[in-house]
């Protein structure tokens, strides 16, 4: 006898059964209808990028996770763990003939070599949303106005979650302020991102390797207490638009929020419930240097990632199956053979008028049609027998309400 193979898929990489393409279907459409709703444009892109340029551009963590490999002419190749470096490569390609700014999204499949956890697999989808050309803040009010859009689509409220927002650039400015040169910002950055996830300490330490003096620790630790963003005039702008725009009550000013990714370079955010339970829901910020860190022209650039692992997990816990539990559609069986074409016309028509229909593919007995169809999703169901196509008609119940009503069979 064959060795039994394994039926669990690869750690961390997932399957989707189809009482999971249920959630991640309901979390798709609320993607791509935020983003068409802001007018972002759709695209696309390989899953297999150049190992170099991923590995160049996303920063210290996420560099280290990269599955890659050697191909057989031995290119150095990778799967993505993001689809930033992606999208910068791909517009760069193309910079003379895009009109900016440009507004684009895509949902895309990324793959990291991470420590398992709550809400981190090592495969995840990830909807991004970018504006690439435009300086003003307006950018991240439409990207942040999309993302709390998609929020509100899949059902939860806006007092589910708070995005908290803060800038680098602000941040790099009191560094600077306390004496810290910013060559060291950098590494400043990197262990400061570090909190809440390690004990300060540890961060600590992290800096006076970074060449930080006794009292720049402290001074850095005191700028991270800071509880006002008055002097910063980017995020003065965003929290006024967003009043505008009706979300400024989903933000709030968080100086903790670094981003762990290096490209960043003004306003960051990340989103979290409003409990904590979960990690974050997206994450994101402007990036300005990104395309002439590739060879690209100059570009400003904000946008987001947005997975689907962490928001499935807090729909699941808020809403239950009530998220997913609207019935709609029909399933039609027949008991005996010689009423399944009488099924499958009416199938037909139903379907030419635009229902959804699952039809039976043999005959079955009534109990277990009915029993299968309460559990199908569908909303009406239709139980052909012999007597029925004899009448020319077909009984369709209401699955909810326990109503009949009867169609003719043409
Ligand atoms: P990121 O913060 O690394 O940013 O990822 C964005 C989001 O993707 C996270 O908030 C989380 O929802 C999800 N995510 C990331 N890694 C995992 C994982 N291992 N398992 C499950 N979900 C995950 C970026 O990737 C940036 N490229 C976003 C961006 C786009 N910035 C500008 N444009």
């Amino acid at each position: 006898m064959a060795d039994k193979i394994s039926f669990e898929p690869p750690r961390g990489m997932r399957d989707f059964y189809p009482a999971d393409m249920v959630w991640r279907n309901k979390v798709f459409d609320a993607f791509r209808a935020s983003g068409e709703a802001a007018g972002f444009q759709p695209y696309d892109a390989c899953v297999v990028e150049n190992y170099e340029l991923l590995e160049r551009k996303s920063g210290e963590e996420v560099g280290s996770q990269i599955y890659h490999f050697q191909d057989k002419s031995d290119r150095h190749l990778a799967l993505r763990p993001e689809m930033t470096p992606t999208l910068a490569r791909m517009v760069a390609q193309k910079q003379k003939e895009l009109s900016f700014p440009i507004k684009w999204t895509t949902i895309a499949q990324c793959f990291r070599y991470e420590r398992m956890t709550k809400g981190r697999k090592r495969e995840h989808y990830q909807w991004n949303i970018d504006i690439i050309g435009e300086e003003s803040v307006m950018a991240e009010v439409e990207i942040l106005s999309a993302a709390v859009d998609a929020l509100c689509r899949m059902g939860l409220s806006k007092s589910d979650f708070k995005v908290h927002v803060s800038s680098r650039k602000f941040l790099g400015q009191l560094l600077e302020k306390s004496g810290i040169a910013p060559e060291k910002h950098a590494q400043v950055f990197l262990a400061l991102d570090k909190r809440g996830k390690m004990p300060d300490a540890e961060i600590a330490a992290m800096l006076k390797d970074g060449s930080l003096s006794d009292e720049e620790v402290a001074a850095t630790f005191a700028i991270m207490d800071l509880k006002s963003f008055e002097g910063c005039p980017e995020l003065e702008e965003l929290f006024r638009l967003a009043k505008v725009a009706g979300f400024a009550d989903c933000l709030e000013f968080d100086i903790s929020v670094i981003r762990g990714l290096s490209y960043y370079t003004g306003i960051v955010f990340e989103c979290f419930d409003v409990a904590r339970e979960f990690r974050a829901i997206f994450g994101g910020g402007r990036y300005d240097n990104l395309l002439t860190s590739i060879g690209g022209e100059k570009a400003t650039a904000v946008g987001l990632g947005f997975g689907d692992v962490v928001v499935t997990e807090l729909l699941k816990s808020r809403l239950g199956d009530t998220a997913i539990s609207a019935k709609k559609g029909y399933t039609i069986g027949y008991m005996f053979a010689e009423q399944r074409e009488a099924a499958l016309k009416f199938a037909s028509s139903l379907r030419a008028r635009g229902e959804k229909v699952d039809l039976a593919l043999a005959p079955q007995k009534p109990k277990k049609f009915f029993s299968r169809a309460n559990q199908s999703g569908a909303l009406y169901a239709s139980f052909i027998g012999p007597d029925d196509v004899q009448q020319g008609v077909v009984r369709v119940k209401n699955l909810e309400t326990s109503t009949e009503s009867k169609e003719e069979l043409v």
